[in-house]
């Protein structure tokens, strides 16, 4: 039987005995321990972890907030590590990444169309640019008709579409997305769970923390955090089974028995 051949993985993060230690006048934070994984192009990763895990941590690394104390970064399977040095840093996060906050972080005194504008001034888009652009990325999110509204003037699900909407407008090849799901309800979780869903299915490479097992059987892969490691991972199947296996293992982490 012939096989379809399949493209090969093409790989846009990858961690390489990662460790960040935080420390203490009284004691040291051991916050990643010897952490190593590779994320490919075009996947939906949820970290999943206890509080305390490490996983914002992870974040931090990966989006050049935080340098680690050793270990390597992989960008596109090359050396990163010079990308934690000033001004690498924040051009790398300006042009690399998209952020998305549980609590969206909108600025308050703008209406929806500047917020969503911020990146592309960052990175001195033309104004003209900037409006067809924005514009369009407003349409696709169903936020358009609220482009003139302030923040206080959105529901919840409103503003974490706005937030998504300025972290994908520069088409970073990486989207972070800490809890992006936790201030909100069961209904607008969905609506959102399914926005960033279709992002990945056209090409978006996602990265989500979540302690939610349902958000995660959103994504493809699952990687469980305890105590700055990765004990555990599981490929989701799609199928009904995929939240109780989560929930499951994710209790076994909880407990320390991993
Ligand atoms: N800036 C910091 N200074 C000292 N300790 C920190 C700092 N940031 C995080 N930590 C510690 O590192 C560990 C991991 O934290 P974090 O990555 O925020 O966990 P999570 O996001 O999984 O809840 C925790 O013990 C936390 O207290
Ligand atoms: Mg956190």
């Amino acid at each position: 039987m012939n096989k379809i051949p399949v493209p090969p993985l093409k790989e846009v993060l990858r961690l390489d005995g990662m460790s960040k230690l935080f420390e203490q006048p009284t004691h040291t934070v051991n916050a990643l321990k010897n952490v190593h994984c590779t994320i490919y192009e075009g996947e939906m990763v949820a970290i999943m972890g206890t509080s305390g895990s490490g996983k914002s941590t992870l974040l931090n690394m990966i989006s050049a907030i935080d340098e680690p104390s050793s270990g390597t970064l992989y960008l596109f399977s090359e050396n990163a590590n010079d990308m934690y040095k000033e001004p690498n840093a924040s051009k790398f996060r300006k042009e690399q990444i998209g952020f998305v906050f549980q609590d969206f972080h909108l600025l308050k005194d703008l209406n929806v169309e500047d917020n969503i504008a911020i990146p592309l001034i960052l990175n001195d888009v033309p104004s003209k640019e900037i409006a067809i652009r924005v514009e369009q990325v407003m349409k696709q999110l169903g936020i358009y008709e609220w482009r003139k509204h302030r923040p206080q003037q959105l529901s919840g699900g409103q503003k974490q579409r706005v937030a998504i909407a300025r972290a994908i407008i520069h088409k970073p090849p990486i989207l972070l997305a800490d809890e992006p799901t936790g201030a909100l309800d069961v209904n607008t979780t969905n609506d959102i769970l399914k926005l960033l869903t279709d992002l990945q299915k056209q090409g978006q490479t996602v990265i989500l923390v979540t302690h939610d097992p349902y958000v995660a059987t959103f994504a493809g892969r699952v990687l469980f955090f305890h105590d700055g490691q990765i004990v555990d991972s599981y490929q989701n199947e799609q199928s009904l089974a995929d939240l109780d296996i989560i929930l499951e293992r994710f209790k076994t982490i909880s407990r320390g028995d991993a």
